[in-house]
Formats: structure tokens, C-alpha cells, sequence
């Protein structure tokens, strides 16, 4: 494919963007669109409306280039790439809503040999829905070639992963697999693998199914130590000298947008037959209950021996280290928890300067105020705190280090 070929990219978040971005780097004319309009307006400034490494450059590049420019309407292009968002509706029901309104939004600018490629994670069948909802819009979807091809990069390192990953592609015809694959192929260094859409679909899912069942066996763990008052980070990296043993990390929960929804995708469309899937999100979810639990029992303690609330610093609101992002975040639920149950919380969240429901202050000024100090998020800047302690992170704590 000549890299002189147009590609519209739908959804210009933390996934749309970099691959907008890193498309137009490589020769690429590319169409991003967002619904957002400050959005639109920050990219065309050649700005970023999120945090992730190396993006600013690229995005400069590409719009100072004339080959990145951003826009609230498709076009028409060769390749069309969907990355917008694909969360839940209550009860964990996936959510393809937004999988849908994109398709719809390019019908009208599709035309025969274009490849339609799903980013998204998304429920098995998702592909075909999306063929479906083309045919629904007056397409004729017969000289298309429409792919799955999930993504799995990690946030901190989406610059470097876009081009070196492995990565999936599944059309819902062998054609369609074909035509996709050689599109990734032009700026794609990992191994590009041919499969049908359905597979690559339940191949993201049972990604992060297979991590949230992993470290659900870490969080169980701490819980259990805890109770028969063992420290889990010896136990684990004991457990993990035999040489076919390897233990996640313990945190406060699992948070995200992949890892704390996907799986949730399985368990819908697979009923009682998700045992295992659904039982790790029940334990993930369960620690970040148990976590709050035990910081309001601290506080409580604190209160009892001193006559008056505690301050309790919540260090971290991302739901994992060194980034900005807040969805489904343990931390940030934590947090909302506490100052709904009449805690008197200091939050801190180095990589973010404001947020909307609480003030944010400084991790020094919030250790120095602090009673009690709760490392909720393994961020660098904590890792590096100077305090007389083993610093337990996503345990609970008081200044001197004592446990409480
Ligand atoms: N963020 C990650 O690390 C990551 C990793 C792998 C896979 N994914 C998957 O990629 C998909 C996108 O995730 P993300 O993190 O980029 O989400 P995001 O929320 O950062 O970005 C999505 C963007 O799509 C825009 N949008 C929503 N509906 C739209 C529409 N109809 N037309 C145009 N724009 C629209 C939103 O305004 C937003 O800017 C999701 O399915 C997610 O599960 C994300």
C-alpha cells in the first residue's frame, strides 16, 4: 500500500491518537476525528490532550507536516481505523454503542476497496456488527474488506509498542484478513497474525481475562497474609525462586479501561460457563472493598488513641503507575469513598494538577500533613520518598512507618 493513501482515524483518544500521530510520521495522510471539539482544536494546535511519552513530538510532527489534521466529520479515505471507547452499561452489558455511532458516522464516506479496520476491544461478533450496521446504512459491503485488529499497548510506551508489538488481524472474510494484514505490515516491525475476526476479538479479551485471573491470585494472597499476619511481598517473591512459579504484584484492585472491563465482555456472552473469569473479577473488585476497609478501620483507630480524625493522604489516583489516566481506578475509587464516608482525605495525584470533585495538593505537603499515609499507586515520585520505612505500597501505613 503507498504509504501516500488516506487514513481516517475515528477516536482520537489514548489509542486513536498515537496511531493518527505515528501513521502521519510514516508517510500517511491521515483524517483524525473526535466529537469532542477542544479536542480537535488542541490536535490541530499540534498540542495533546493526554499524557503518554514521546506523543508531543509526534503529533507536532505530524501536524506541522500538513499530513495530521484533525476534524469533528470523516472523510473519505482508504483505510478507515475505529478506536473509540467500548465500556459497559450497568451491569456490566457491554457497551458498543459508541462502536456503532462511529460506523454509522463513516458510511455515507465509504467506497468499494476500502479497508474498515475495528481497533476497539470489543465483544465477539463485534466485526460483523460492524459490516451489519454498514449494510444497514446503504453500503454495499460486498467489495469491503472489514477486520478486527485489537490493540494491546502498554500506556507509558504506546509509541514504541505501536510499531513493535505483535499484533492480531481477523477479517471477517479471508480477503478482508489479507488486506488489513498488509496495511499493518507497512509500519508494524512485530509480526503481523493472520486469523478470522471472532478469534482476534476473544484474543484481546482472554488477554486481559488471563491477567485480571493472575493478579486476582496476587490480591487473594495479600488478603490471606494479612490475615495470618505474613508479609505477602516475601511470601510472593519466595514463592516465585521455583523455577515454574511466577506471582504477580498485589494492589489495590485492577482498574482501567482493559483489564477491569474486558472480562466482563466474556462473562455476558458466556453465562454460568465463566466461572473462573467472573470469580477473578469478583476478587479484584472485593480488594479495593477490603483496602477501604482497612483505611477506615486506621482512621477509626487513630481517632479512639488521639481524640481526633485522622488525616489520611491518598497517595495516587491513577490506576497505575507513572500516568494520568483515571478509568475505573481503584485509587480514585478509594478515595471518592472515603470523602463520601466523612474521612478527612488529602489526595494526591502527581500527574494530574486538578481535579473536578476535590482539591489536589502536593505529595510532600500531604506527607507532612498526614496522619496516616495509604500508597494506593506505585508511582516513581513515591518510590523515591526518603522515609525510614519499607514502603509498603498499597498497604497501609503511619508516618513512621509503623503499621496501623
Ligand atoms: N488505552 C489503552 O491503553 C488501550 C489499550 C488497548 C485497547 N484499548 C481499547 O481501545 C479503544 C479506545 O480506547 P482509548 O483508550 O483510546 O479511549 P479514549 O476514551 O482515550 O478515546 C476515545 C476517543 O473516541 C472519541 N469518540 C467517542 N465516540 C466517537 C465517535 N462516534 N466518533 C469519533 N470519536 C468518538 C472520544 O471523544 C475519545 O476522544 C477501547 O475499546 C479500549 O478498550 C485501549
Amino acid at each position: 500500500m503507498k504509504q501516500s493513501k488516506m487514513v481516517c482515524v475515528i477516536g482520537l483518544g489514548y489509542i486513536g491518537l498515537p496511531t493518527a500521530a505515528l501513521l502521519a510520521n510514516r508517510g500517511y495522510n491521515v483524517h483524525g476525528v473526535d466529537i469532542v471539539q477542544s479536542t480537535v482544536d488542541t490536535i490541530n494546535r499540534g498540542e495533546i490532550h493526554i499524557v503518554e511519552p514521546e506523543l508531543d513530538t509526534f503529533v507536532q510532527a505530524a501536524v506541522k507536516s500538513g499530513k495530521l489534521k484533525a476534524d469533528l466529520k470523516p472523510t473519505e479515505a482508504d483505510v478507515f481505523i475505529i478506536a473509540v471507547p467500548t465500556p459497559f452499561h450497568e451491569g456490566y452489558v457491554p457497551n458498543i454503542d459508541y462502536v456503532v455511532s462511529a460506523t454509522e458516522a463513516i458510511a455515507p464516506y465509504v467506497k468499494e476497496e476500502n479497508i474498515i479496520i475495528l481497533e476497539s476491544t470489543s465483544p465477539v461478533g463485534t466485526t460483523d456488527k460492524v459490516e451489519e450496521v454498514l449494510k444497514k446504512e446503504g453500503v454495499d459491503t460486498s467489495k469491503l474488506y472489514v477486520a478486527h485488529c485489537p490493540e494491546r499497548v502498554l500506556p507509558g510506551y504506546i509509541m514504541r509498542e505501536l510499531v513493535e508489538n505483535d499484533r492480531i488481524v481477523g477479517g471477517i472474510t479471508i480477503e478482508a484478513t489479507k488486506a488489513a494484514a498488509a496495511f499493518y505490515k507497512t509500519f508494524v516491525c512485530g509480526e503481523v497474525l493472520e486469523t478470522d475476526a471472532k478469534t482476534a476479538e476473544m484474543a484481546k479479551l482472554t488477554e486481559n481475562s488471563f491477567r485480571d485471573t493472575n493478579i486476582a491470585f496476587a490480591n487473594e494472597l495479600s488478603i490471606l497474609c494479612d490475615k495470618f499476619n505474613i508479609d505477602v511481598w516475601e511470601l510472593i517473591a519466595l514463592a516465585n525462586r521455583h523455577p515454574r512459579v511466577n506471582i504477580l504484584q498485589p494492589g489495590a484492585g485492577v482498574g482501567g479501561h482493559c483489564i477491569a472491563v474486558d472480562p466482563w465482555f466474556i462473562v455476558h456472552a458466556g453465562g454460568k460457563d465463566a466461572k473462573m473469569i467472573r470469580t477473578a473479577r469478583e476478587v479484584n473488585t472485593y480488594k479495593t472493598e477490603w483496602v477501604i476497609e482497612k483505611i477506615k478501620n486506621a482512621a477509626l483507630k487513630f481517632e479512639n488513641q488521639n481524640g481526633r480524625k485522622a488525616k489520611v493522604a491518598c497517595m495516587g489516583l491513577a490506576f497505575k503507575p507513572d500516568i494520568d489516566d483515571l478509568r475505573e481506578s481503584p485509587a480514585l475509587y478509594i478515595t471518592r469513598r472515603l470523602i463520601a464516608d466523612g474521612l478527612n482525605v488529602l489526595a494526591v495525584e502527581p500527574n494530574i494538577k486538578s481535579y473536578k470533585e476535590f482539591e489536589i495538593i502536593e505529595y510532600n505537603e500531604a506527607i507532612e500533613k498526614a496522619d496516616i499515609v495509604t500508597f494506593l499507586v506505585a508511582h516513581k515520585q513515591f518510590k523515591a520518598l526518603d522515609i525510614e520505612t519499607d514502603l509498603d505500597f498499597c498497604g497501609i501505613q503511619n508516618k513512621k512507618g509503623k503499621n496501623v
